[in-house]
């Protein structure tokens, strides 16, 4: 099948890249490199630079590549930065979706998957999160996303599309041949700030909060092997749904890890403790929060082949001291 990336120069979009073609599929990427990199796209994959927002450009590289299916990954990410410049993250995450949706109906794209976020279900009282939670967002980023869901099954149902969101939890971890990981600068994910400290890049990981009512009194959050993620992508094309239909899948494990089993999984991995700063609760940050992804199960046969805070941790660690050791990866 040839898999269009939309924001496949990314790290999320470039290890489904190497995915894809590790099971003999045919990826192309397409990607205005806000943040993505050059590197991060497989050798001889195709590649188009060019910004999702323009249809023109999105239409004519879909034509060229002669593409079955799209991954919509492109947007703006950072939670924090859509609570202070909201506007960005309206026009670079729901308006220029938008144009994507449209373009690839109208390109007659058969099979198509929106990345979206657990950010949609805001804070919810559940712990264990499944995709009947009501939708209650709690920052800018979460309502983009989610509007962005409403307009993909409009579209889907008028254009006939087979569509399927995907629900990412906490993504993290690299790929295990170390092709690929995340290259984001400035990161604020947990595990990848926390690799960074592990690698001498940070002088400590800051501990927001240690008074939740969690077993060890950090925050709780299900963290999601990329390359697990990689195949439910995978998985979503290659047992699509009917014509005119859109599914919602949740991405995760269901096990949820604290703050402080993280620490101490870097710290075994490194034969010494990982250098923390305990800090007062941020606001916004629920206790615990976990995804119930036996749908992903039952109806798409996904089964994690890395689902190990030690592999997640042992794999984000090894593709940090890459990055370092190799400049321009
Ligand atoms: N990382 C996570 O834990 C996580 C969790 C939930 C959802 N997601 C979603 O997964 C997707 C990928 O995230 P990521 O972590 O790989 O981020 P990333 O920043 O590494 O990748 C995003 C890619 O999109 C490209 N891009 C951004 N705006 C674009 C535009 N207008 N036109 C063309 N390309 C554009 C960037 O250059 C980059 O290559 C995003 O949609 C994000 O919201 C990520």
């Amino acid at each position: 099948m040839r898999i269009m990336l939309i924001g496949g120069a990314g790290y999320i979009g470039s290890s489904i890249a190497h995915h894809l073609l590790d099971r003999g599929h045919e990826p192309g990427v397409f990607d205005n490199l806000s943040t993505g990199s050059r590197q991060a796209v497989p050798p001889g994959v195709f590649f188009a630079q060019g910004d999702c927002g323009d249809g023109t450009t999105l239409s004519a590289a879909l034509k060229a590549f002669r593409t079955d299916a799209v991954i919509q990954l492109a947007a703006s990410v950072r939670v924090e930065e859509s609570v202070s410049e909201p506007a960005k993250y309206y026009f670079n995450n729901t308006t220029k979706s938008l144009t994507v949706f449209d373009t690839c109906a109208r390109s007659g794209v058969a099979d198509f998957v929106f990345s979206s976020t657990a950010a949609v279900y805001g804070e919810p009282d559940t712990v264990l999160i499944d995709e009947q939670v009501p939708t209650v967002p709690v920052n800018p980023y979460g309502h983009s996303k989610l509007a962005s869901e409403f307009m993909l099954k409009d579209i889907a149902r008028v254009s006939g599309m087979r569509a399927t969101i995907l629900r990412y939890f906490n993504v993290a971890g690299a790929d295990v041949k170390l092709r690929t990981g995340q290259r984001t600068k400035e990161a604020t994910h947990l595990i990848k700030v926390a690799a960074e400290v592990a690698a001498g890049h940070r002088p400590h990981l800051d501990i927001y909060g240690t008074d939740y009512a969690t077993p060890d009194g950090t925050c709780v959050r299900d963290y999601i092997h990329v390359m697990d993620l990689a195949l439910a992508h995978e998985l979503a094309l290659t047992k699509p749904g009917l014509p005119s239909e859109t599914r919602i899948f949740n991405c995760g494990y269901g096990t949820g890890n604290s703050v402080r089993e993280v620490v101490n999984a870097f710290g075994e991995v490194l034969n010494h403790p990982l250098a923390t700063r305990d800090r007062p609760r941020r606001p916004g940050d629920a206790a615990a929060l976990a995804c119930n992804s036996a749908k992903l199960k039952r109806e798409l046969g996904w089964t994690p082949n890395h689902a190990s805070l030690k592999t997640i941790v042992e794999t984000a660690l090894n593709w940090e001291r890459k990055l370092s050791a190799t400049p321009g990866t």
